[in-house]
């Protein structure tokens, strides 16, 4: 068996957020350092997203010095506390202004597809027509390599209300999944934003979201409201072993 290629998921670092406890540069540089220390090293880095909690120039700046220490290719995607104009900035992104951020990027055995999910202004997501239509004509483009899908809101219902509330609707998510159903390549849909480790489906897809480097959040059907909870910080493990992809979640318990 060939080397596995690795792609490390990290989300929701919230560089300068102040609704929960612990220093969130600390937390991130605490996750940073046991991915270095890990096996095996990651080929590339994906960030689902909200990297800053009130998108200014200071929080980017911080969390590209922490993130720098990875020593890999590093991917970033908006999330609702992202301000797309600065984090294009930052992070030398393709595309101009504060449209939509998304991308392709050929990471050789692996293709990783990045979508914007984010609605500016509220915490709740979109796909509106023109990013399906750029999501169908890119997956289009090479149905070959095996290919992951990022985004910061993740596709699936939940049974929360707390967090029903502030995904993407319900339109939105099928008509992503009537795409992602003529893609096959496509082996995963990743994303952050529930601050949780959750396992969905959209059209038969696997989706995997990943817990926060700096706070979770609770499991509670029937809340209304977003809670706390002291679970653990995590990352997730993308391994592609001769074409069939793995994920794990690994917990800094
Ligand atoms: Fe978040
Ligand atoms: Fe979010």
């Amino acid at each position: 068996m060939s080397k596995p290629f690795v792609l490390v998921q990290i989300s929701d670092t919230h560089l300068g957020g102040t609704w929960f406890s612990g220093d969130p540069g600390a937390l991130l540089a605490t996750v940073v350092e046991a991915v270095r220390a890990a096996e095996p090293r990651p080929d590339a880095v994906l960030v689902s997203g909200d990297l800053a909690d009130h998108a200014t120039d200071r929080e980017y700046e911080l969390v590209r010095e922490l993130l720098a220490s990875f020593n890999a290719p590093i991917y970033v995607l908006p999330g609702n506390h992202d301000d797309r104009r600065a984090l294009r900035h930052h992070f030398g992104l393709p595309g101009v202004d504060d449209d939509p951020v998304q991308y392709a990027v050929d990471l050789g055995p692996m293709r990783l597809v990045v979508l914007d999910s984010t609605r500016p202004g509220d915490d709740g997501g979109e796909l509106d027509t023109d990013r399906l239509a750029w999501l169908d004509a890119t997956l289009a483009a090479d149905r070959a390599t095996p290919t992951v899908l990022a985004m910061h809101h993740p596709p699936v219902p939940t049974g929360v209300p707390a967090w029903d509330r502030i995904l993407i609707p319900r339109s939105d998510r099928l008509a992503l999944g009537r795409i992602v159903e003529s893609h096959p390549q496509l082996r995963r849909i990743v994303a952050g934003h529930l601050h949780k480790s959750v396992i969905g489906e959209l059209n038969g897809r696997g989706v995997l979201v990943v817990p926060s480097t700096c706070v979770q959040l609770q499991l509670a059907f029937g809340a209304t409201e977003l809670q706390l909870s002291r679970e653990s910080p995590g990352y997730a493990v993308h391994a592609l072993l001769d074409g069939y992809l793995v994920s794990y979640i690994q917990s800094l318990s």
